[in-house]
């Protein structure tokens, strides 16, 4: 049963269900709040304090607008509609203040980061954030993670939202991350150091704000703003995920998910997202002969077809067969079929894996 209320948010006044967050109900009025650990797919944490808003009437001092939902506002004396506020000097003193406790233990270094060009931290330390910090101490240190050959870790960085935390636990099954310690000491590790199991554990290098969880294949190969984004659609599984091919001249550098409801939401396998590097790394792109000492050895074209019409000239046409990869286009099967064709053998299949067919 819906619960609708009327809230009034930087002056628009709204109706909303009284189940949603502060936060989901500035977005349906078009205000933007800024976030780091909220994510409208995991659970709520509510622990940067990034989306502080000012509640007229309520307690005072910012609210947290992911964690408080709009049926928690109370209305005015008078009944007036309860009022937030986004943009008042309360909130912007608050979000001044998380920025630069943030920025305390963040070491700075986006020159040689990665996710320098498409940082949360970045873009909302220059929107919302002030040009200078109080803190004289020296920086807190921590041990980077191995996480495995895909999720490259720099937790210096992290700024503790537990976004990849909740992912691994909520949504790819893991019970394989944590935070241990308390204060200063908190610390996001994996349990005993293990390397992440899941098949979607990519999707934390997109959910990490900052960047502490990157990617390694792609690591310091290119800028954001040096690549050309192309939509499509992913044929690595029978899903159909949507993505973002993100191509820099005419190299393919990474394959990123596009958000679809309906089909991959805004994640995708790590099979997918992956799988570019084999556009041009260990392809078998020339002929190769295997010589008199036994070792396969380049070769042109020229001498790779002499060498096969040689043998098939001695061989009988019983003798030969052709057997045809699962991923070869219709138009070269056709024309390796109307050779065999043309020299009588009927032995042609690609049933590699032994399916049977109906007589
Ligand atoms: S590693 Fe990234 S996603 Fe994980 S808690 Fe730290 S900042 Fe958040
Ligand atoms: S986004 Fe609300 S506390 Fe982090």
């Amino acid at each position: 049963m819906s619960d609708l209320r009327k809230i009034i948010i930087d002056d628009q006044e709204i109706e909303v269900d009284g189940a949603m967050t502060l936060i989901q109900a500035c977005e349906q009025v078009g205000v933007e709040v800024p976030r780091f650990c909220y994510h409208e797919r995991l659970t709520i944490a509510g622990n940067c304090r990034m989306c502080l808003v000012e509640v007229v009437g309520g307690p005072p001092k910012p609210a947290a607008s992911c964690a408080m939902q709009v049926r928690d506002l109370r209305p005015g004396p008078e009944g007036q509609l309860p009022v937030v506020k986004t943009n008042s000097p309360m909130v912007k003193k608050a979000r001044e203040g998380v920025m630069e406790f943030l920025l305390i233990n963040h070491p700075l270094d986006c020159p040689i980061c990665d996710q320098g060009g498409e940082c949360d931290l970045q873009d909302q330390a220059m929107a919302y954030g002030v040009d200078f910090s109080r803190f004289r101490e020296p920086k807190r240190a921590t041990e980077d993670l191995d996480l495995g050959p895909l999720v490259e870790t720099h937790m210096t960085r992290c700024i503790s939202c537990t976004r990849c935390v909740r992912f691994t636990s909520e949504v790819a099954g893991l019970t394989q991350m944590g935070q241990t310690g308390r204060g200063e000491d908190a610390e996001i590790t994996s349990y005993l150091g293990q390397t992440l199991d899941s098949n979607l554990q990519g999707n934390i290098i997109d959910l990490c704000p900052v960047g502490a969880l990157v990617s390694k294949p792609y690591a310091f190969t290119a800028r954001p703003w040096e690549l050309s984004k192309t939509d499509s659609i992913d044929v690595m599984d029978a899903l159909g995920s949507n993505i973002r091919v993100d191509t820099k001249g005419r190299e393919v550098m990474r394959f990123l998910p596009r958000n679809h409801d309906g089909v991959n939401e805004e994640w995708l396998a790590d099979k997918s997202r992956f799988v570019w590097d084999g556009l041009r790394r260990q392809r078998l792109d020339r002929p190769y002969l295997r010589g008199a000492d036994g070792r396969l050895h380049p070769a042109s074209w020229n001498d790779a077809f002499d060498a096969i019409a040689k043998v098939m000239k001695k061989a009988h046409p019983a003798q030969m067969g052709a057997i045809a990869g699962d991923q070869v286009d219709a138009e070269a099967l056709f024309a390796l079929k109307s050779l065999f064709d043309k020299i009588g053998s009927p032995h042609i299949d690609c049933r590699q894996d032994g399916a049977k067919l109906n007589a």
